[in-house]
Formats: C-alpha cells, sequence, structure tokens
C-alpha cells in the first residue's frame, strides 16, 4: 500500500475549492484530495465528480452512522461517485460495518476503500465516561473499535498518528491508519491537540496522513504540500 498525503479541502464553496486546486496545476503528482461534510454540504456530489475528473483521488469524509439498511444504501450510491475512499463511525456496530461493505460493492466486485472513524480526537477520556458512559481507557477502546472494524472486512481507522503503531500491531500491517493531526516542526498548532510531524507520522506507520491548514493557509500551498510529500513519502 503506498503512503500518500491527503489535502483536507476545509472550503465552504466551488469557487474557493477550485481556486485552491488550480494552483496545483502545474503540479505532476495530483494530490490526493479529501472532501468533507462542509464542502459536500455545501455543492453536493456534483463537486466530488467535477473534482474526480480533474485527476484528483478522493476521500469523501461523510462518516456515516445510522442503522445497517440505511448505510447499506446510502454507501450503494457513494460508491456510485467513483470515489477511491470513504467512511463511517465504528460506533454503529459490526453489523452496520458488514452492511456498509455490502452497499459500497460494486457490480463487478470493486470497491472504495472503506475506513472506520473510532472515537473522534475531539473525544477526551472524561467526556467519553461522562457523556457516553464508556468507561474503560480511551486507547483501548480505539483499538476494540480498530478490532471490530477489521473483522467487519474494512479496510482500515482513522486515528491519531501516536496511535497507528499500536492498530497495526492489532490489525495487522495491511491494515491501513488514516491520520490527521500533523503539522510541520516549525508551524502552528491551532485546535489540534496531539499532533506530530509528518516525518514522526512516517516513522510511526502512518499510511496516509491527512493535512489541512498547513497545507491550505500556508503562504504558498504548493511548496507545504511538497514538503509533507518529501517528508511523508520521501
Ligand atoms: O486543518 P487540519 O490539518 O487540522 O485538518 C485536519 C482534517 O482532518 C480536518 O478536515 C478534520 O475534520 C479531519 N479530522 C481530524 N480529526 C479526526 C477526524 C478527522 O482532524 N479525528
Amino acid at each position: 500500500m503506498g503512503k500518500d498525503v491527503i489535502i483536507a479541502l476545509d472550503f465552504d464553496s466551488r469557487e474557493k475549492t477550485l481556486a485552491f486546486l488550480d494552483r496545483f496545476a502545474g503540479e505532476e503528482r495530483k494530490p490526493f484530495v479529501k472532501i468533507g461534510m462542509e464542502l459536500y454540504y455545501a455543492e453536493g456530489p456534483a463537486i466530488v465528480r467535477e473534482i474526480k475528473a480533474r485527476g484528483h483521488k478522493i476521500f469523501l469524509d461523510l462518516k456515516l452512522h445510522d442503522i445497517p439498511n440505511t448505510v447499506k444504501k446510502a454507501m450503494a450510491v457513494l460508491s456510485g461517485l467513483d470515489v477511491d475512499m470513504t467512511n463511517l463511525h465504528a460506533g454503529g456496530t459490526k453489523a452496520m460495518m458488514e452492511a456498509a461493505l455490502e452497499g459500497l460493492t460494486r457490480p463487478d466486485g470493486t470497491r472504495p476503500l472503506l475506513i472506520a472513524v473510532t472515537q473522534l480526537t475531539s473525544t477526551s477520556q472524561e467526556r467519553m465516561e461522562q457523556d457516553l458512559l464508556i468507561e474503560k481507557p480511551l486507547d483501548q477502546v480505539v483499538l476494540h473499535y480498530a478490532k471490530c472494524a477489521a473483522d467487519a472486512g474494512l479496510a482500515g481507522v482513522v486515528c491519531s498518528p501516536l496511535e497507528a503503531g499500536k492498530v497495526h500491531e492489532t490489525c495487522g500491517e495491511n491494515f491501513l491508519t488514516v491520520t490527521p493531526g500533523v503539522r510541520f516542526a516549525d508551524g502552528e498548532v491551532g485546535d489540534q491537540v496531539r499532533v506530530t510531524t509528518p516525518a514522526k507520522a512516517k516513522e510511526i506507520g502512518s499510511d496516509y496522513i491527512v493535512v489541512g491548514r498547513p497545507i491550505t493557509q500556508a503562504e504558498d500551498p504548493v511548496a507545504a504540500y511538497r514538503r509533507c510529500v518529501a517528508e511523508f513519502v520521501g
């Protein structure tokens, strides 16, 4: 599995997104990009098709979580968009994840990579205990959810780069770890709490890093992207 840098296109309109992508027009390596709820809800499936037609690989980050039948049918629609990766919440149970895989699988047997969100990195031990009544240590919960996702046949999980090594130990080297929370050593951290550099994420064993503001808000986004690729992919 090739390591890659995924740019989070956290913009609220087609215009801003395409203006950003236009900067990469001359690049030999077309960036792998992530479309999240903000852009998808603003522009709908048309923006996915348009970015795909420009030759980018796409991670559609919509984090589905509903009853198995609904998720299965929604995934069948998403697989028609020809994205390369999409995701759901592992908290929806193994039955929901299995149904999602079924829905996502195209008639020819191919399907986008399906990745599970374990516990969001915004959830603390305290909130998990008090709001969700989950009283185990957070890292154990993350590993358990990852194991459930692997058992259901999913391709990997979204997790902190700091958890990537443990996830690989538990679920195998081929089970993918897709990791946000990446910052340059000399960059701003913003609202992310547990961060690592692209080089450190590579060392720990992340398969894909998801990088938003360090690239999108950079003075020179193309240079920032190249720096991420140089550090992470080599
Ligand atoms: O700007 P920044 O690099 O922090 O962007 C990280 C991206 O990864 C955002 O799109 C954010 O929603 C996403 N993400 C995250 N933590 C998670 C799951 C997704 O930061 N646990």
